[in-house]
């Protein structure tokens, strides 16, 4: 344990206001902020790590810092005092949340973790690839509306759910029920969520438990099978833990997926000669994404729990403080990408934090990179008001998703 020290945080020496040109004033406000990039530079040249007093985080922008935070014992997913957010203690949410191999470190990431990876690696590509191409037809007829852009917002965050459910074995007339039971149980994850949507989410975790319980029963073939089994290898029989890694497959897929697929809608909606290339180059199109990634990337930052005092960065912090990792600002760190602030399709050695770093890595980048592939093609395949779409200014509200919004 390191000396107790008096709190005597390094604040951000901010030269200039990001307020006074209309930026973000704070990282959580940066994550839907039109423009949230000229402030992610600044904190680039500010202290390895500061504390936010507004939000009462500590905040850690340099790729290198973020990797000594991931790999430092003392981080945690979870605070250690609350494993599961009180709000959903005791009910089917908090059930599934405490089950979460992205919720725990030590014994109940891993070796679940393994399973789960091992799992997603066994999907063929060609698999993920028919039921994209499937579900974004399907959804694109369903939903399109020429008069109303607000489909689109529908369009993204159900192509997730529908694509990673019909690969987990869940039946093809249960998909929409999936895609509803899915939004309200993310929409009771979110901090600062209504009562309304608390009782929703934990009706809806409740209903996900007991079809993803019902589904081992029939001997599903699909992911959750391969999961079953892929866990029984590593000694877990558990079928709850199954279950609920089940449905984590498809809660984590769905708003960074979503997101990733709107923003490269608007990335593409103001270059129509780039849309036209893509349409007849797929491995265009998988850059075009893979800069998305790292140039406006969905997920924006993530969190650590300090569990005992620690130094960081040469800063010392105490148990129970919170670290926000902002994994944006680290795709633009000029030391792991040269000229970070151009959105290069051909980047030579791209390396980005959107899917994390470390321990709990993000299994799914194919798959989510198949899923926005199928997506997109569908969508510059059709006539839409792309002049419009390039003028979407809107976000989904959210502390750490950046998905960019077509409704009105
Ligand atoms: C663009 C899409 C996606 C992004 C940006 C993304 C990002 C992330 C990030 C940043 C983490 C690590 C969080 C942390 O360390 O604090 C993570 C973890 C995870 N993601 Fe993803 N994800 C995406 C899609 C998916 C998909 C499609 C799946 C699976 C179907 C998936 C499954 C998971 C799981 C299971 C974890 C927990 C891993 C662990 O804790 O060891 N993700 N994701």
């Amino acid at each position: 344990m390191l000396e107790q020290q008096p709190m005597s945080p390094q604040t951000f020496p901010r030269t200039s206001s990001p307020s006074d040109t209309g930026g973000p004033t704070d990282p959580l406000s940066a994550v839907s902020h039109p423009s949230p990039y000229p402030y992610y530079a600044g904190l680039a040249e500010g202290p390895g790590i500061f504390l936010d007093s507004k939000n009462s985080v500590w905040v850690a922008s340099r790729s290198v810092v973020i990797q000594e935070i991931v790999s430092h014992p003392a981080c945690r997913v979870r605070p250690v005092a609350e494993p599961v957010p009180k709000a959903l203690a005791g009910s089917a949410a908090g059930d599934i949340f405490r089950r979460l191999v992205r919720m725990n470190d030590g014994a109940g990431h891993c070796p679940f973790k393994q399973a789960i990876s091992a799992s997603l690696q066994s999907l063929s590509l060609a698999d993920m690839e028919q039921q994209g191409s499937i579900w974004s037809r399907h959804l694109a007829e369903l939903h399109f509306d020429a008069e109303d852009d607000g489909w689109l917002d529908r369009f993204a965050v159900q192509m997730p759910v529908y694509v990673v459910a019909s690969l987990l074995g869940v039946p093809q007339s249960e998909l929409p029920e999936t895609a509803i039971l899915m939004q309200d149980f993310v929409a009771c994850l979110a901090p600062g969520c209504n009562e309304q949507q608390l009782e929703r989410g934990k009706l809806a975790a409740a209903k996900l438990l007991e079809n993803f319980s019902g589904m081992q029963e029939r001997e599903n073939p699909g992911l959750l099978l391969q999961l079953r089994r892929q866990a029984a290898l590593l000694g877990c029989e558990d079928p709850t833990v199954i279950a609920a890694n089940g449905i984590g497959l498809m809660s984590q897929a769905y708003e960074a997926t979503a997101g990733l697929i709107a923003n490269t809608l608007y990335v593409l909606a103001g270059d129509a000669p780039l849309r036209r290339q893509i349409l007849a180059d797929a491995d265009l199109l998988r850059a075009c994404i893979d800069e998305v990634l790292r140039y406006d990337p969905s997920v924006q930052n993530t969190r650590r729990f300090v569990a005992e005092d620690c130094e960081i960065a040469g800063q010392v912090l105490q148990a129970g403080d919170t670290i926000l990792l902002v994994l944006a600002a680290a795709n633009r760190d000029p030391s792991v990408n040269s000229q970070p602030q151009l959105f290069e399709l051909q980047r030579s050695q791209r390396r980005y934090f959107t899917f994390g770093h470390g321990a709990h890595l993000c299994p799914g980048p194919s798959l989510a990179a198949v899923i926005a592939h199928a997506a997109i093609h569908q969508l510059c395949s059709m006539d839409l008001n792309f002049e419009r779409l390039a003028t979407a200014r809107k976000f989904h509200p959210s502390a750490n998703i950046r998905m960019r919004l077509y409704g009105a």
